[in-house]
């Protein structure tokens, strides 16, 4: 380039905004000697012929230099079976996406970048089967980094034989805070405000993925996202968040840049058009997979009360038409032997008022929304649908339940054909995010847990644990879909050992949760 067009992209650089991609409180925990590719690589939303491999410059200077990519089946990348160049561009700050096609089906590939004279790490991935007899899945959903050390991503990362992760959302969480020693944390968030503009939601995922486990996991395995809450604000929804004050600017603006940051961070990549997180991925003939979103696109306001008139009204939804016209239709069509749905917020109709009448529904969840999903399993019911598996995130806590119509529904629940169960939700708990015991202390949430077990009140709920962190394995075969709740020792200091893993199986055609060894 000649000097003085040099001088002119650097000024027009400059002015929108090159030198302040990241809030400078990120500068610190930058070690310069993985430039310009620290924050590692990534890649996702594997199919069968195509998988989407991501990394992000970070270099203080503009650049219009290429990035070349390549793609092997060796460890070594010796004999690349794909490989090609993209140009970075501040605009995106410097992120790069690329597809990589031409892929063989259920096969595992390595990856990896190289900027002028600089490499990569070597990524490791895998492209989806066209026919399988087991599937692995890891599920994983609430990752707060002031809370506690991602060991639940070392342990992902560790797991060999998943076909892919899938992340359910609240990735990042929005929240600031300066060190209190009396009220001491693991570790801090940067910037130390709650974030709001674009460059401060691009600087807390920066955070986040200079974190050596969440970078592993990213490294050793493709990524299946959706978003939650926390990546925009807590309880958002399309028009607001309880977490956003009008002193915080524009909740759409808000809105665009926490999404123009989510996309720019995570590997999902659209063919035609703007990135979106609904979408569907299929495992051959074992399972297809929707990723919804049942937070940011169409969700009403959540109500305040469970005797809200409003409740049961279908404009108070949490799909929003065109996305549940596109889920029934992809159910009522998919040949695949298990349905499995990557959901944020609790499905299942779940009573705590034997608990408190205050709390007795939680009305973020999808009990705030019963039109959505009454119309959902009556759909399911009239097509004889079944199979269905409901991933779920969100509340920091393991649970699983039978699924069926009338959940509650205790007489019938088991026996009528329209109410059979006809599969099960199950519910990951975080990978750090605070759960009961670190709120109101072990013993009381020891006695909470026992009494939300009660059966007379929830028949349909199976199990729950509301103190343990970790990840759940799924997998899949054309008996069984058996879910693995595995436990971290503690988030407090890393580790990577398991403290205990829980199963919970159903069987194809049969539906009703077991409890395995
Ligand atoms: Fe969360």
């Amino acid at each position: 380039m000649k000097p003085i067009i040099f001088a002119l992209f650097f000024i027009y650089n400059y002015i929108c905004g090159f030198a302040q991609i990241f809030d400078s409180t990120l500068t610190p925990l930058l070690d310069k000697s993985t430039a310009p590719f620290a924050f590692g690589v990534a890649s996702g939303d594997p199919h069968t012929n195509s998988v989407i491999l991501w990394t992000k410059l970070y270099t203080q200077e503009p650049t219009t230099e290429a990035v070349k990519w390549e793609i092997a089946t060796d460890t070594f990348l010796i004999q690349p079976v794909n490989s090609g160049e993209v140009f970075p561009e501040w605009q995106s700050a410097y992120t790069i996406k690329i597809k990589a096609t031409e892929l063989k089906p259920n096969t595992t590939y390595y990856y990896r970048f190289k900027y002028k004279n600089s490499y990569s790490a070597i990524g490791r991935t895998k492209t989806a089967p066209e026919n399988a007899d087991l599937l692995k899945l890891a599920v994983v959903s609430c990752s707060n980094y002031e809370a506690g050390h991602f060991n639940a991503y070392r342990l992902v990362a560790l797991q060999n034989d998943i076909a892919a992760v899938i992340h359910l959302g609240d990735y990042i969480y929005e929240s600031g805070s300066l060190p209190n020693p009396d009220k001491p944390k693991v570790r801090y968030h940067i910037p130390p405000h709650e974030i709001v503009s674009l460059r401060d939601y691009r600087t807390r995922y920066a955070q986040y993925r200079l974190d050596a486990d969440l970078q592993e996991a990213h490294r050793l395995h493709p990524f299946i996202t959706t978003w939650d809450d926390h990546e925009f604000a807590n309880n958002s929804y399309s028009g607001g968040a309880q977490n956003h004050q009008s002193n915080e600017g524009n909740w759409e603006a808000r809105k665009q840049v926490a999404k123009q940051a989510y996309f720019e961070w995570l590997p999902i990549l659209p063919d035609t058009g703007e990135p979106q997180v609904i979408r569907q991925l299929q495992f051959g003939n074992l399972a297809d997979l929707w990723m919804l979103d049942t937070r940011i696109e169409a969700r009403a306001k959540q109500l305040t009360s469970p005797y809200d008139a409003e409740l049961k009204n279908p404009t108070q939804t949490i799909l929003g038409k065109s996305q549940a016209d596109w889920l029934i239709d992809g159910l009522v069509k998919s040949t695949a032997k298990w349905k499995i749905l990557g959901n944020q917020v609790m499905f299942s109709d779940f009573s705590a008022k034997h608990i408190s009448k205050k709390y007795q529904r939680n009305l973020d969840a999808w009990d705030g929304y019963p039109a959505d999903r009454n119309r959902i399993m009556d759909s399911l019911y009239a097509h004889q649908i079944q199979n269905i598996v409901v991933l779920t995130g969100d509340i920091h806590s393991s649970w699983a339940f039978d699924l069926a119509r009338q959940q509650r529904n205790k007489k019938t629940y088991r026996k009528t054909p329209d109410n059979k169960i006809i599969g099960a939700e199950m519910v990951v708990t975080s990978i750090t995010s605070t759960n009961a015991d670190e709120r109101v202390g072990k013993p009381l949430a020891k006695f909470a847990q026992s009494i939300i077990k009660n059966r007379v009140a929830n028949p349909h709920l199976r199990y729950v644990n509301i103190i343990d962190h970790g990840y759940l394995l799924l997998e899949l075969t054309p008996q069984y879909a058996r879910g693995s709740w595995v436990y971290t020792p503690t988030v407090k200091s890393p580790s990577a050992e398991v403290d205990k893993t829980v199963k919970w199986q159903t069987h194809f055609d049969n539906n009703r949760l077991h409890r395995v060894k």
